[in-house]
């Protein structure tokens, strides 16, 4: 007998390329709707030295298991035909943590991109990141740049990583670029509008984030994106970034559907009354 739940996991799985790993989820995924689904999610990922401390394990076991989470929002949002997902992995300020964490985070990511390559091919995402590549450290650049060619022929969701990223930065290394084009007299006042400031960004080739995640329940959004999340929804929610898997995904898109997207105009029903 075909009972209501198999009937919504079957749709789902064609709709979706996903498989419901419990009744929850097939819920979820049947709620949503695949014309709806966000452009580009941003993910602010917090809580991995909560979620060991609440064990009374030392901060970088939060990480390790944070990494969890990623492969579990990567593959998700993929299979979910989302075309671009940015991770908040490294920020400008995160230097200032005891070198030993810096550096754990940094083996960590490593052996990321590594462990992850087959997967990235098999769902056909193209991995890139952004921020101040050059201060990270060799070894590191170069497996990111090696993960990057090697996935440079996928045509699916684009995962940027945001590494040693600020937002102020960002900005900073724009308005550089437009200077600089202006001073070799290639550039009127006139030219510098809001199509060319996106231009100059690190994000030029992606659509402004549509959904911001939050893990942790911080209400800041921490120097992420600033231009970018000029009318982004935002989602947070109080779960630690370790324990943040494919429901609480699914959830935080289900929610992101309710919302009233006006851009600063009015909705529908307000314009035709
Ligand atoms: C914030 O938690 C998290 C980070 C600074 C690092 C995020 C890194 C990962 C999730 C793992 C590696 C990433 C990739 C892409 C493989 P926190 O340490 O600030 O937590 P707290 O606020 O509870 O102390």
């Amino acid at each position: 007998m075909v009972n209501a739940v198999s009937v919504s996991e079957k749709s789902t799985l064609v709709k979706f390329d996903i498989e419901a790993a419990s009744p929850e989820e097939a819920d979820l995924l049947a709620q949503l709707d695949p014309q709806r689904l966000p452009g580009h999610v941003a993910v602010i990922m917090d809580g991995n030295g909560r979620w060991a401390g609440k064990r009374h394990l030392p901060r970088v076991a939060g990480h390790q298991a944070g990494v969890e989470s990623v492969r579990s929002t990567v593959e998700t949002c993929a299979r979910l035909h989302i075309p671009a997902l940015t991770l908040y992995a490294f920020s400008a300020e995160n230097w200032k943590r005891p070198q030993q964490e810096v550096g754990f985070l940094m083996r960590l990511l490593r052996h990321y991109l590594r462990a992850e390559l087959d997967t990235l091919n098999r769902n056909n995402i193209r991995l890139q990141s952004i921020g101040r590549q050059k201060d990270l450290p060799a070894t590191v650049r170069e497996d990111l740049e090696w993960a990057r060619a090697a996935t440079s022929g996928n045509t699916g969701m684009i995962l940027t990583l945001a590494l040693n990223y600020g937002a102020r930065a960002e900005l900073v290394d724009a308005v550089r670029s437009i200077v600089a084009d202006a001073r070799q007299g290639g550039l009127e006042l006139e030219q510098i509008d809001e199509k060319l400031i996106q231009s100059r960004l690190y994000t030029a080739n992606l659509p402004d984030p549509d959904l911001l995640i939050r893990t942790s329940g911080e209400m800041r959004v921490s120097n992420f994106l600033l231009w970018q999340i000029a009318y982004a929804e935002f989602w947070v929610t109080p779960v630690l970034w370790p324990d943040f898997r494919r429901p609480e995904l699914l959830q935080a898109l289900v929610e992101y559907q309710k919302r009233d997207r006006r851009f600063g105009g009015l909705n529908g029903d307000a314009v035709r009354a």
